[in-house]
This record gives structure tokens, sequence and C-alpha cells, in this order.
């Protein structure tokens, strides 16, 4: 495994660093505003994330990753930016960020910021510019604007949809008050697309993510790393395809080839700092091949691996994305990357139970038996962190927080709730901040008495941090057993090492080196087996004799061997 940090800022330049840190590394996803609030006004910020940050490194992580902390309106929870450059004051100042990155690294943690590159907010300079601007102006030029369809303009100029539901342009109007041109937003109204094939907007973002390596950032997750790039001339789609948040393949706008020469420019410049800074692509193409494109050796470093987070709970799904997976990385010698949540999917506490778990983002999930939800994601979290590469954990993941399923419409604020008719836009109950401590909400996530930006369920006392501290049989203690053993176990580490073993129906059983094999019972049934060497950690209790073993459903077991 590789060294705890050693010298990664950008204030400590020509500093050694481990070679490849990010190969294996645990990378953790802190959603700012669910995480901690140090002011009292029901938003976490970044002081709270701070002060936060020993519990990470006692957790066992090895970095975390931001979602958007910058200037925003928030229509969509931050991935709306008004300027890249400055933190929003709900979530502190910029000598907040400086101060994080520097305790972060003085604790051994990475810090891997969010980059928004394919639209900015409706209330960036530039597309206020825009607007008052009117049509024909310069600033329009790094937005798509194009004149409406139909005798007086009144239709959208192609056939596209947002995501987020109903169309991706919306009218404006000109300065003179009748109805102009219109602009593209595959999300929200508030989300217009930048022009990617203006440099203005090519020359914007490497500064951007220069200012943030100055600042000492390890690195970025690009946010719809996919997207950037549309078909000339905006062809419709000429299909009544419905578009669901993210899963759309290739199209004219999505997963276009011309994408990748932006990440070359972006890795030659992530190659210019010290300490290896990388990025990671929220790229989601339609095949594991297509993702691989995005981490060739001159363009990003990972990709997240959305074909696994979206398999079935099943031996034979399970082992064919696993070899998908690994097959499609090794191909351009890039780490597999694997995640069971984030901010954007049901949890997998509650997924994996579901009959539709493929179905990952937005769409409404139901309540589950919380007894085996939180089994089976025992189970599937011991699984992902014993493959090769590297894991993405999301905050709560290690409380087996479940999914909030019942929150009532009027807190909800993801934007295609309200846009899509109610078919998506279940994104907050994955949101709910997180349980520290105590018996009455907000757990500590603010102070006592506190709001909390969405509220939290009154079960989610015994599910708190405090809670769990200490009680070996908790899911905080299991992640950092597991996390611990991933540290210390060489086997464990980046290699490319993974042997699948006979094994009875229903069982997943793999070796990394020859010293460490994991064992998946994936049924409802205990499976026998004979005993395969020293148990090392295991999701929940097994029936041990001397020579056999008795896996219960849903568990799964590390051996030395
Ligand atoms: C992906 C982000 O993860 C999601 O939260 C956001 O709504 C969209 N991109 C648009 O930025």
């Amino acid at each position: 495994m590789t060294d705890q940090l050693t010298a990664p800022s950008a204030e400590r330049p020509g500093a050694a660093a481990p070679p490849s840190w990010w190969r294996d590394a645990v990378i953790y996803q802190i959603y700012p505003r669910s995480f901690a609030d140090s002011d009292g006004d029901g938003i976490g910020d970044l002081p709270g994330i701070r002060g936060r940050l020993p519990y990470l490194r006692d957790l066992g992580v090895n970095a975390v990753w931001l979602s958007p902390f910058y200037a925003s309106p928030q229509a969509d929870a931050g991935y709306d930016v008004a300027d890249y450059r400055t933190v929003d004051p709900m979530f502190g100042t910029l000598a907040d960020a400086r101060g994080l990155i520097g305790d972060a690294h003085d604790l051994g943690l990475r810090v891997i910021v969010d980059l928004v590159p394919n639209h900015s907010s409706d209330q960036h300079e530039w597309f206020r510019r825009a607007l008052a601007e009117g049509p024909g102006s310069p600033m329009r030029a790094r937005y798509h604007f194009r004149p409406g369809r139909g005798a007086g303009g009144e239709l959208p100029p192609n056939d596209w949809p947002s995501i987020f539901g109903g169309p991706a342009w919306t009218r404006t109007t000109d300065p003179d008050g009748t109805p102009g041109d219109w602009y593209l937003h595959l999300f929200a109204p508030q989300q217009p697309d930048f022009n990617w094939d203006h440099p203005a907007v090519a020359d914007e973002f490497r500064t951007i993510l220069r200012f943030w390596l100055d600042l000492g950032v390890d690195g970025f997750r690009i946010d719809v790393a996919h997207g950037l790039v549309k078909a000339q001339g905006l062809p419709d789609l000429g299909a009544t395809t419905e578009w669901h948040l993210l899963d759309v393949g290739v199209s004219p706008c999505f997963d276009r080839d011309g994408v990748h020469d932006i990440y070359r420019s972006w890795r030659r410049i992530l190659d210019e700092y010290p300490g290896e800074r990388i990025a990671v692509a929220e790229a989601w193409a339609p095949t594991l091949d297509r993702v691989a494109n995005y981490v060739r050796p001159d363009e990003l470093h990972q990709a997240f691996n959305f074909s696994y987070l979206g398999t079935a709970w099943e031996v034979a799904a399970q082992r064919r994305v696993i070899d998908e997976s690994l097959e499609a990385m090794r191909r351009v010698g890039a780490p597999a990357t694997w995640t069971l949540s984030n901010h954007d999917v049901v949890r997998h506490t509650t997924r994996l139970l579901q009959a539709d778990e493929g179905d990952v983002a937005g769409r409404k999930p139901a309540e589950v038996d919380p007894v085996a939800g939180l089994r089976r994601a025992r189970a599937a979290t011991l699984l992902l962190l014993a493959l090769p590469g590297s894991a993405y954990l999301y905050q709560g993941e290690e409380l087996g927080l479940p999914e909030v399923v019942d929150l009532p419409p009027e807190v909800r604020q993801d934007p295609a709730f309200h846009r899509a008719t109610g078919q998506d836009g279940y994104r907050d109950g994955c949101r709910v901040p997180i349980p520290w401590s105590g018996e009455q909400a907000p757990y500590g996530f603010g102070p006592a008495g506190g709001p909390s930006w969405l509220p939290q369920p009154e079960s989610w006392a015994r599910l708190s941090v405090a809670a769990q501290q200490g009680d070996p049989a908790s899911t905080l203690e299991l992640y950092r057993a597991a996390l611990a053993l991933r540290r210390a176990d060489a086997a464990l580490g980046a290699a490319d090492n993974l042997r699948w073993c006979e094994a009875p129906e229903g069982l997943l059983v793999f070796e990394r080196g020859s010293a460490l094999r994991c064992t998946v019972n994936m049924t409802d049934r205990p499976i026998r087996i004979p005993r395969p060497g020293e148990a090392l950690l295991t999701s929940g209790p097994v029936g041990l004799s001397e020579a056999e073993v008795e896996i219960p459903a849903d568990t799964t077991v590390w051996w030395s061997v």
C-alpha cells in the first residue's frame, strides 16, 4: 500500500511524494453542505469539515473529495458555479479553504476538489453579460445561444431534453423586452452549458486549474466530463428517448471524441506540479471501454466506475463487471475504481436490496428492511475494498446510513424533483446531514438545538459516530478495520493480482496475491465450505469450526490463506 502523505502541498514544491499514491487510494467524498456545520445556519461548511479531519485520518482514508463549495446561487447544490475562484460565504472563505488543505496535508490526507466545466451558473459574470449585451455579442459565443424554430422562434432550437426534465433550452428576453434567442442547458435552466469550441472557455478553465493547484489541491473530480463537447450544428436527437440523470450514452452531446483533447491539455498542466496531482472523470459513457478512453496515459488518472455501481448483487453479474472493469483499465494502464454510493444515487444500504438496483440515479427509492439492507451493504463494502485499484466512499456510508425515503416534498431541494414530474429528482435522500453524536437532531451536525437543511430521521441517534465508536460490531469499526488491513496488507495494494477461485453456487471467491482470499455469500441462505484459513475480517458473524465455516446470507469474509 502507499505510504502516508509526505508533502504534496504547493507551498513545499519539489518535495518527494510516494509514487502513484492514487492507484490504490481510498478517497472519501465529502458533501460539504451535509458534513458538519460550524456556524449553526443548518448548512455544513469548510470550518466544520476542518474540525472533523482527524475523524477521517482515524477512519483510515487516503484522500477527501469535496463536492463544490464555490460561489453559487445553489440552484443545483453548488453544481451551478457563479465564480470558480471564490468560496461561497455559506461555506466560508478562501482562507478557510487554504487552511483546510493545509490541515489535511498535515494529517496525511490529500484533497481533491470538484471542477464543473460543462456549465456555469446563470449568475456567472459571463452569462449575465451575455444576456445583457444581447444577440451577437461576444459573450454569447461562450455559451450556446440559438434562434428558436417556428414562425416566431417560439420552439426550442432542437429536440434535446434536459437531464432534469423538460427541454434543454430556455428562451431569453432581449434587452428591449421582446422574446429573444434560446440558450442550452443540459441540466437546470440556471446551468447554461459553455461552448467549449470557444478558445476563451478553454483558457479560462486552464487558469482555474492552476488557481487551485497553486492553492495546494491534490486533484480534481471533473463533473460531467463526458458532456463538454457537442456535435457540430447541435443536431436533433430524432428520437423520443427519455434521458435520465446521467445515464445517456453516446449522443450529440455526450461522450464525443473531442473531449479527449481537453483532458490531454489538462494532464500537461497537472504534470507540471509536484506530488502527482490527479483528475478523476465523472464520465457516464456507455461501455467500460469508452470510459477507459478518459484514462489513457496522457489523459486523466481515474474515472468513476458506474457500471460497477449499477450492477446487481449476484455472483455472475458481479464477476462479469469486475473482469470487464479490470480488463478495460488494463488496456490503458489505469487503475480500476470502485464505488457504491455518492451524492446522486440511492445509498447502497437501501439500493442493493431493491429489485431494480441497476436504476441508480435519482429515481424514487422505496423503504427496505433496514437490518437486511445493512447486512448486504456491509458485505458489499468488504467486497469493494478487496478489489484491486482505488475505492471511493461516500460520507455516511461508514455509519451504514440508509437512504431517507420519506422526505416531504416541501423540504426537497433537488432541482430535478420539481421539473421531472416525479420520476426523477430523489437525490435529497442520500444528502441528509451526518449524525455525529447525541440523542436529538441535529446530532452534532451543528450546534445543539440548531437546524439542519434537511431533517434527520429520529432513528439516527443510534447511527451517530459517537454511538458506534468503540463498538466492534458497528459499521464504523468495520470500515476502520477494513481500511487498516488494506493499508497493512501488501496483497490488497494496487497490483493487478485478482484470481477467481472455484466456489459453490452463490459464493463469489477470489484471491489477491497468494495470501489473501475474499469469500462473498450473495445468496439469502448460509453456505458451508471447508475453512480457507484464518479469518481476518467478517462483515457479520460467521460459524467457524476447525475444519469448516458456515458463511451466512449476504456476508463477506477476508481470509489469510
Ligand atoms: C453531476 C453531479 O454529480 C450532480 O450532482 C449534478 O447535478 C450534475 N453533475 C450537474 O452538474
